[in-house]
């Protein structure tokens, strides 16, 4: 008998080694690699599709067959690009607990019109319909089906014959073609290719459910990024109300398009007028609190940042901030010490961005600036003020993209004055504009204005 080989793969970005390694030299994850027994692979067939195809001139094409399958949750479909394109592979990922199975149940309550079948290999049918009932939605069409074996999920996709197939999560499914445990590397890729392999052949499209965990003992979804056609990943706070869903690759649309949904008690709502819902609204001014205008991926919202500013009580002061990156808190504090006297080593600085939301964009250092010197001073700005700019090493007040659609939703929201970049000014035209602009060049000019 031959003898059977094994490797070890890292279960977080499935690079593998002859040895046990501590720490994957690829992805830097710790203890995340296992021994799994390796397959001769099969030959591959050149193809996923098995029917015999020629090559065709490109405006032979026909797009009828390409229409997309509306989900029923119009932020789902816009992140899609417009629906599901038939026969794609979609991979909804995200950290366990924040809502990935909820927003898949929903999908399949939601649309009706088309017939569904969810396949769970982590909850009950009992635990399903629980579920279904809290979110009170029916639907006659969706099938619930709890099974880990593929090969039992493909012999039920046959006599079903869905039109949408949800895999909750593609870590609990097994294929007895391949030995190696459930959730390891091996198996989630095999189960994962068998998918795409259906998915072509039948132009049915599948969601697959994949956690993302920290300690490796899963596969991780990065392993399937690759194969896949759209990949969307769930972020947000356990904690907090909000999720964001966003695509980070997708074969079939933009990947700057990004969803907003609020989890209640019925569910996930998605929320169309984010900015609204992310600006604290109390009467009163209060100190250390500013509002940038921010844009992630093409989508601006408004959002506030909190500033708290405080005398150190020991020697070494501290910094603590949520939702925003704290290299680049330090780098703004040691601007405003330059810049504008703020005494750096004397206080402790703490910043929050509101509803559990994470920041990239640089257009919010003006508002967290604002915040800090805000809370400093113990003055507060006022509502009605609104911020978008990058702050430069030198303390120059720097131009930040689309700056025109961050305008606008201001505008919207009723804010009365907006604090830019001067060098934002040109092409823009502002006097048709209600909101009035103040161009600002140096962190000096922010001072100034704000609190002489
Ligand atoms: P779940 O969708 O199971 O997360 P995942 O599949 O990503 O692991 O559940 C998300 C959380 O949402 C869970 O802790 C319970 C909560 N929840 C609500 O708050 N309201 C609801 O209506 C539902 C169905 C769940
Ligand atoms: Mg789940």
């Amino acid at each position: 008998m031959a003898k059977t080989k094994s490797i070890f793969i890292c279960q977080s970005c499935g690079s593998n080694s002859p040895k046990w390694i501590g720490k994957c030299p690829v992805c830097n994850e710790w203890n995340t690699y296992v021994e799994e027994i390796v397959q001769k692979p099969k030959p591959f067939s050149g193809s996923f599709v098995k029917t015999k195809s020629s090559p065709k001139v490109l405006s032979e094409i026909s797009l009828s067959s390409a229409e997309r399958i509306h989900t029923g949750i119009n932020e789902l479909d816009r992140i899609l690009g417009g629906g599901m394109v038939p026969g794609s592979l979609i991979l909804l990922g995200g950290e366990p607990g924040i809502g990935k199975s909820t927003l898949a149940l929903q999908l399949a309550l939601e649309s009706d019109k088309h017939k569904i079948l969810y396949v769970s290999g982590e909850e009950s049918e009992q635990q399903i319909k629980l579920r279904a009932d809290r979110i009170g939605n029916t639907n006659g069409n969706c099938y619930i089906l709890c099974e880990t074996n593929l090969e039992n999920i493909f012999s039920q996709l046959a006599l079903v014959l869905p039109e949408i197939v949800i895999i909750d999560s593609i870590q609990t499914i097994h294929t007895d073609k391949i030995e190696s445990s459930p959730g390891s590397v091996s198996q989630v890729r095999e189960s994962a290719s068998q998918l795409l392999a259906y998915a072509k052949e039948s132009a049915v499209p599948v969601i697959l459910i994949g956690h993302i965990t920290k300690d490796g003992s899963l596969a991780g979804p990065k392993v399937l990024e690759h194969i896949v056609d759209t990949v969307l990943y769930f972020e947000g706070d356990r904690n907090h109300l909000y999720r964001i869903l966003r695509a980070y690759k997708n074969r079939f649309g933009s990947t700057s398009e990004l969803g907003l949904f609020e989890m209640s008690n019925k569910g996930l709502s998605e929320i169309t007028n984010p900015s609204e819902m992310l600006i604290s609204h109390f009467d009163e001014n209060l100190s250390g609190v500013c509002i940038a205008s921010t844009i992630d991926g093409i989508r601006p919202f408004l959002i506030e940042s909190q500033a708290l500013v405080s005398s150190a009580v020991y020697g070494t002061p501290q910094r603590s901030s949520t939702g925003f990156d704290l290299r680049r808190l330090n780098m703004l504090l040691a601007v405003l010490e330059k810049r504008a006297g703020f005494k750096l080593a004397s206080k402790d600085v703490f910043l929050n961005i509101a509803g559990g939301i994470k920041v990239a964009d640089p257009a919010i250092d003006l508002a967290v600036i604002s915040a800090i010197l805000s809370s400093n001073l113990d003055v507060p700005v006022s509502k009605k003020k609104c911020f978008s700019a990058e702050v430069g090493l030198s303390g120059e007040i720097r131009p930040v993209s689309r700056i025109e659609q961050r305008i606008i939703e201001a505008e919207k929201l009723g804010f009365e004055k907006m604090y830019l970049s001067k060098y934002n000014l040109k092409g823009l035209n502002i006097k048709n504009l209600k909101i009035k602009i103040v161009p600002l060049e140096k962190i000096e000019d922010l001072v100034r204005q704000l609190f002489h």
